[in-house]
């Protein structure tokens, strides 16, 4: 059974190949690269034993992506394509809301139409929402039934997004979506052949906790020691990226056995610190990670955690790596590939 992953050659996407393989479904790739390396397919024939087929193109193309769409036949799409820096949509918020909510309604309308084509079909698609939905929560642990709200034109997006999704799937309920909103994904595979490998200056904690690591750059700026939390700094759900990578297995499986739609936070349902992560890497590493205690960072919120009981009631799926197993398996693909996917 194929399933068709657009931006499936980045971070997530690549990772839930795998996991889509070891499940046995058939992935196909769609991506442009522009945010990804075509090394990527390599390592992932390394690690699943087998060439994943790639579709190279953009999701704005719609003719092209029906083209695809009739050729492969899939039996679900997960949308994983766009474009995810925030201060980057602060800056150029129209780049966002072209690839990211254009890039949106292209599928949505290729797979309208190549539907109508085949009687009594079902078209099945998972979209990569994210925690950014919930703005600042007012309580933690997060259920999917808190207020939403946005803060820059990234997370803006992921709401349009979900509502374009919400209102197709009222007007067509032959359409089965699972809308998944993702805590915080780091870590990499287990194998050390695949990671996070971000362009430029990681926005992140956890590349960047890496890069200082691995000594290329100085120390972390942790940004902000007074917020109310334990020890000050911010707190958040961290999610390796392969249990990331099931959850999406497991909601394909579940919209395919006949599911109805559904939205569901996928976290590990725990905080963990900018201190304790910073532990967590110098363990993991053997190395030690310098920090400064830096301003607090514009539109960052004190603590963000999900609560995950609804993806474990409706998905039988929870989160099952620790916090050392992330950033051990981050260390891995970190000090092996020291400039991502341009080290080979
Ligand atoms: P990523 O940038 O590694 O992957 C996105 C992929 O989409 C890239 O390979 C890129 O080349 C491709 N792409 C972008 N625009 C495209 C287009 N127009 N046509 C074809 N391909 C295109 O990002 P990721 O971390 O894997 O995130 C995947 C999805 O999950 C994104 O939608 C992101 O917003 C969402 N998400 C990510 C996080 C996170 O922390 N990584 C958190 C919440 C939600
Ligand atoms: C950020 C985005 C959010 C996006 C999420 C997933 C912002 C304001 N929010 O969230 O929209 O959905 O990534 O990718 O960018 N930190 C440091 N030093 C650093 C980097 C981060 O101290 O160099 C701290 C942050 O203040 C925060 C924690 O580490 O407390 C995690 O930060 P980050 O990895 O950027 O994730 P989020 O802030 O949760």
């Amino acid at each position: 059974m194929k399933i068709l992953l657009t931006g499936g050659a980045g971070y997530i996407g690549s990772h839930t190949a795998v996991a889509l393989v070891e499940a046995g479904f058939e992935p196909v790739v769609l991506d442009n690269f522009a945010n990804s390396h075509p090394l990527v397919l390599e390592r992932l024939a390394d690690i699943v034993g087998q060439q994943i087929p790639l579709e190279r193109g953009n999701v704005l193309d719609t003719p092209w992506l029906e083209d695809v769409l009739r050729r492969h036949q899939p039996a679900g799409v997960v949308h994983f394509a766009g474009d995810k820096a925030v201060g980057e949509s602060v800056a150029n918020p129209l780049k966002y809301f072209h690839n990211n909510i254009g890039g949106a309604v292209s599928l949505m309308r290729a797979m309208e139409t190549v539907a109508a084509e085949t009687p009594d079909a079902s078209p099945t698609l998972v979209f990569s929402s994210s925690a950014t939905v919930y703005g600042d929560p007012a309580s933690v642990p997060i259920t999917e039934d808190f207020p939403r709200s946005h803060t820059n034109p990234y997370g803006h997006t992921k709401l349009v997004i979900e509502d374009m999704l919400y209102a197709l799937h009222a007007a067509r309920p032959a359409w089965r979506v699972g809308v998944l909103r993702y805590f915080n994904p780091v870590g990499a595979h287990v194998s050390g052949l695949m990671g996070e490998d971000p362009a430029g200056i990681p926005n992140n904690l956890m590349p960047y906790v890496a890069q200082v690591a691995v000594g290329q750059r100085d120390h972390l700026n942790v940004f902000g020691n007074d917020y109310p939390t334990p020890d000050g700094t911010g707190v958040r759900d961290y999610i390796h990226v392969q249990d990331l990578a099931d959850g999406h297995v497991a909601a394909i499986k579940r919209l395919l056995g006949g599911s109805t739609s559904f939205t569901v936070n996928l976290g590990a349902g725990r905080g963990h610190s900018v201190l304790e992560l910073v532990s967590a890497f110098e363990r993991a590493s053997g190395r030690k990670v310098p920090y400064r205690i830096a301003p607090r960072r514009a539109g960052d919120v004190a603590q963000c955690w999900a609560d995950p009981g609804l993806a474990q009631r409706l998905l039988g799926w929870r989160a099952t790596r620790s916090l050392d197993d992330m950033c051990a398996d981050t260390w891995r693909w970190q000090s092996g590939n020291p400039n991502g996917y341009r080290s080979s």
